[in-house]
């Protein structure tokens, strides 16, 4: 079996709901507290051991890749004032040479298309899949828990979170079979169903551990929900052949593609850290 040592991060959307803020400006540079959401999940990948990261842009989002690259003027300058304090801030913003790739999504046509666009990149091994909107603390990385779970059964595994019935068609929606309260054998798949259709109650959030035979699925370039190329229908097509299981991971999931999600993992984060949590518990009660 193959260790999971790469991560592909669709980054081509547009963030329309974070308009005007997002003009000018990819989505995933916004900060939660002073980290902006990709390097979360990039850190988040390396504490499952992944190196190798394929972002999947479009326009406007050269931000995300120089993110990553040496900033010399501003490094020098900080040794030169002794400001280490402040340079070791930076150590999560560098990447290996050569450890992080690009490849443009040159139209959008759905997330399933975003990910047949890193085909190259990904060639035979299995991969991880993370939407960098959806933000995670938890103490152990949610890579690094579906990494496990893929260790543990030899195939696909996606996190999925319970939902409201009202919200199954915001997400891609499970039907389960076996399922230990921990770990769900799938059985089906569907992206985005009304609640009375749904066939459950359980969502796929957005980290994914996946076979690359999902590219040959996404290249049928069947249209499903939304007319769009769904990840979900060509993972569907992976059931009964591999083995694939929803994963609850531990910790908590932030939807920072909402205004209020991004507001609450904004509190959350700040809690979670010592420098902060003082801070923002004496302003809180301000606002009740
Ligand atoms: C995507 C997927 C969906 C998944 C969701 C998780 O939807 O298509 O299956 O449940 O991410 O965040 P999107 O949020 O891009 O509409």
């Amino acid at each position: 079996m193959k260790s999971l040592r790469k991560a592909v991060l669709p980054v081509a959307g547009l963030g329309t709901r974070f308009l005007p803020a997002t003009k000018a400006m990819a989505k995933e540079m916004l900060p939660v507290v002073d980290k902006p959401l990709i390097q979360y999940a990039v850190e988040e990948a390396r504490a499952a051991g992944i190196e190798q990261f394929c972002f999947v842009t479009g326009r406007g989002k050269v931000s995300l890749v120089e993110h990553f690259d040496v900033a010399f003027e501003l490094e020098a300058t900080l040794k030169e004032r002794g400001k280490l304090d402040t340079l070791k801030q930076l150590e999560g913003a560098s990447a290996i040479p050569g450890s992080i790739v690009s490849v443009r999504q040159q139209v959008p046509l759905g997330l399933g298309h975003a990910i047949w666009c890193a085909r190259a990149f990904i060639g035979d091994d299995p991969f991880a899949i993370m939407l960098p909107d959806d933000l995670v603390l938890a103490e152990t990385s949610w890579v690094k828990q579906l990494a496990d779970a893929y260790t543990e059964t030899g195939g696909n595994v996606v996190a999925v979170e319970e939902v409201p019935r009202e919200h199954t068609n915001r997400y891609g929606i499970l039907k389960v079979g076996k399922d230990d309260g921990r770990m769900a054998e799938v059985l089906g798949l569907v992206e985005k169903p009304k609640p009375e259709e749904a066939p459950s109650n359980l969502s796929i959030v957005g980290r994914y551990v996946l076979m690359p035979e999902v590219i040959a699925e996404l290249a049928r370039f069947e249209k499903g929900a939304g007319g769009e190329i769904q990840l979900t229908d060509g993972m569907a097509r992976l059931i009964g052949r591999q083995p694939f299981h929803g994963l609850r991971c531990t910790g908590r999931r932030f939807d920072c593609g909402d205004k209020a999600g991004y507001l609450e993992a904004q509190l959350a984060f700040a809690l979670s850290r010592p420098d902060m949590a003082d801070k923002v518990r004496a302003f809180l009660p301000n606002y009740r």
